[in-house]
């Protein structure tokens, strides 16, 4: 389906093409004084220079050739040269039933769908998620959803940091804990055992404490690098106790990301690219991208128009162990393979700089072909009331498990009040509403912008929240649920009648937009687009709901169409909180 702004300008182009004008002035946008119409177009001014003319004589014209349209309720050129617009109700009325007949509400998919990767996540095993990680969680698994509903075929990659110098420290700090392990005794050759030695706690009690020796302890850092190499060289004891960090973590990491509603197609770490480093850096250094400086490998990326210095990338450290940037250039080289359209990272903004490096040097080298675009998602800091980064009230770090918690138990006092829900389903709405509270604050400011996470505005019943967004979700749905009941509502069969009150439209219209919106959102991977159009429609709703009596309307076809609106209403806000990633309750 066409968007309504695109038939607006078709019938504007037309009109500028028929007095003589290029047709290219007919373009309009919403109006910004909704009190004087809904939509304007402004070409008559911009045309007045080239035709030398008035500019209102121009409008007077386009106008007059479209007064008698039935699209528009009216148009009108007004002084200096404006062309004013409503769109007519029944015109409006007749879109949104079209709406209602096509495949996602009208919104044209991807004539050619693209295959895209998306890399987010990125949690690092053993160390449990932090309200760091939150953000790429959130971020990530909203882009993937909006991918799919425009009709890519994605795969979303957790990419785990399970290969670099963190592995090293736990190993070095287990062995001088526990040296009479069999996995450090180099004699051993017989089976290593099932069970790890090493509990989730233990072992994010273990990673911290190795970090903090290391800054202390030259000779203890030494060790852990030394260590990190064993592993990559493929130690036996070293691999079979890395083995169970991993899976010690990974079963904790799944449940987390599972209260969050985030799920990964691929549960790839930087160690699953391995075996291509080897063939990679040897390709490197033998087509000549690759050279020695001071001991360690690197690819030159600067560019002559780099008004910044931009380092080289580092592909091996000096002792020859591999880095950061090397698994994921691996990481791009396994990736390639199914020669994708895009690879989008959704990672912290402070990582901009490194991510410059690795994409300059992935193509630079041919890792990923020309048609591979590779985007940077950053994303800003979640900071406390304070503004400084988000902690714990004693100043910690804050855990993304606790801080979902709080939420919930914030939530579940909200909810509780109410009398008729008991206590089983109050605990798993206070979840559903709480998991709204967390998305939402986060995803209804521009990624990159750092935000402050504010638990009583996130966790409101009013204002622009998630809560408040499922509450009117809620209410729709109760009103449905009434006429069911009473068997005063004849079905989705029934058409949306032309609006009869201003807040009725006006839902109409923001309901019309839904495809601006979540084509902006995919377009320039920007989610809080879709915020805002919830935002809007949710406000329209609520004043229509104020104003107009549903239930109790006598006019049979007036009442059902109201309902079948509101049953638009209900499927448009839950598809797009869906692609926010996360849903609503029955009531709350
Ligand atoms: N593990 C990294 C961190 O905690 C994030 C990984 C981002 N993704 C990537 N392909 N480098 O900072």
């Amino acid at each position: 389906m066409k968007k309504l702004l695109e038939e607006i300008d078709s019938r504007l182009s037309k009109a500028f093409e028929s007095c003589g004008y290029d047709p290219k002035y007919g373009v309009s946008t919403v109006s910004n004084r909704p009190d004087l119409c809904e939509f304007q177009c402004n070409g008559a001014m911009a045309a007045a220079k080239q035709y030398r003319k008035a500019p209102f004589m121009i409008a007077d014209d386009v106008v007059a050739q479209l007064a008698d349209q039935e699209c528009f309720s009216s148009i009108e050129s007004v002084k200096p040269g404006f062309i004013n617009i409503k769109i007519s109700e029944e015109y409006l009325a007749g879109y949104l039933n079209e709406m209602r007949e096509s495949d996602r509400f009208g919104i044209e998919g991807n004539v050619n769908p693209k295959k895209v990767f998306i890399d987010y996540g990125g949690p690092n095993v053993a160390k449990p998620l932090h309200v760091g990680h939150l953000r790429s969680a959130i971020i990530g698994e909203s882009i993937k959803r909006i991918f799919r509903f425009m009709g890519d075929e994605v795969t979303g990659d957790v990419h785990m940091g399970d290969w670099g110098l963190q592995m090293g420290l736990i190993i070095s700090e287990l062995k001088s804990r526990e040296p009479e392990l069999c996995y450090f005794d180099e004699s051993f050759d017989g089976e290593y055992p099932k069970e790890a030695p090493f509990t989730i706690s233990e072992l994010e009690e273990i990673y911290p404490a190795a970090s903090a020796r290391s800054k202390e302890d030259k000779e203890f850092y030494e060790e852990a690098l030394e260590a990190t190499k064993r592993l990559q060289e493929g130690d036996r004891g070293y691999r079979a106790i890395w083995n169970h960090i991993i899976d010690v973590s990974v079963t904790d990491l799944k449940k987390n990301y599972e209260k969050l509603n985030v799920d990964f197609d691929l549960w790839n770490g930087e160690s699953t690219v391995q075996n291509l480093i080897a063939p990679m850096v040897e390709r490197l250094k033998s087509e000549g991208f690759a050279h020695y400086d001071q001991g360690a490998l690197v690819v030159d990326v600067k560019e002559p128009e780099d008004t910044k210095e931009i380092p080289p990338c580092m592909i091996l450290k000096s002792n020859g162990s591999a880095l950061y940037n090397t698994t994921d250039l691996a990481t791009l080289v396994m990736r390639a393979e199914e020669d994708p359209d895009e690879v989008i990272y959704v990672v912290d903004n402070r990582q901009s700089l490194y991510f410059t490096q690795v994409f300059r040097c992935a193509k630079k080298t041919g890792i990923v072909s020309d048609k591979t675009r590779l985007r940077f998602l950053g994303f800003g800091t979640m900071n406390g009331k304070d503004g400084k980064p988000f902690k714990t009230r004693s100043g910690g770090v804050m855990r993304l498990e606790n801080l979902i918690r709080d939420i919930n138990d914030e939530m579940l006092a909200k909810i509780s009040a109410n009398e008729a829900i008991d206590q089983d389903e109050a605990v798993k709405t206070a979840e559903i509403i709480g998991l709204s509270a967390i998305k939402y604050g986060d995803l209804q400011n521009q990624a990159s912008k750092d935000y402050v996470f504010d638990i009583d505005r996130f966790t409101s019943f009013e204002g622009n929240s998630g809560p408040y967004l499922l509450y009117t979700i809620v209410r729709i749905k109760s009103i449905i649920k009434k006429a069911k009941d009473q068997g005063i509502f004849g079905g989705t069969g029934a058409k949306i009648l032309p609006a009869h009150g201003n807040g009725e439209k006006e839902l109409m219209l923001a309901l019309a937009k839904v495809s601006d919106y979540i084509e902006a959102a995919y377009k320039e991977l920007a989610p809080h687009k879709i915020c805002a159009f919830l935002y809007d429609t949710a406000n329209a709703f609520n004043r229509f709901y104020h104003e107009t009596k549903i239930l109790v309307e006598s006019d049979e076809a007036v009442r059902n169409s109201y309902l079948n609106l509101l049953v638009l209403t209900e499927d448009i806000m839950n598809t797009c909180i869906d692609l926010l990633g996360f849903s609503a309750p029955d009531r709350m």
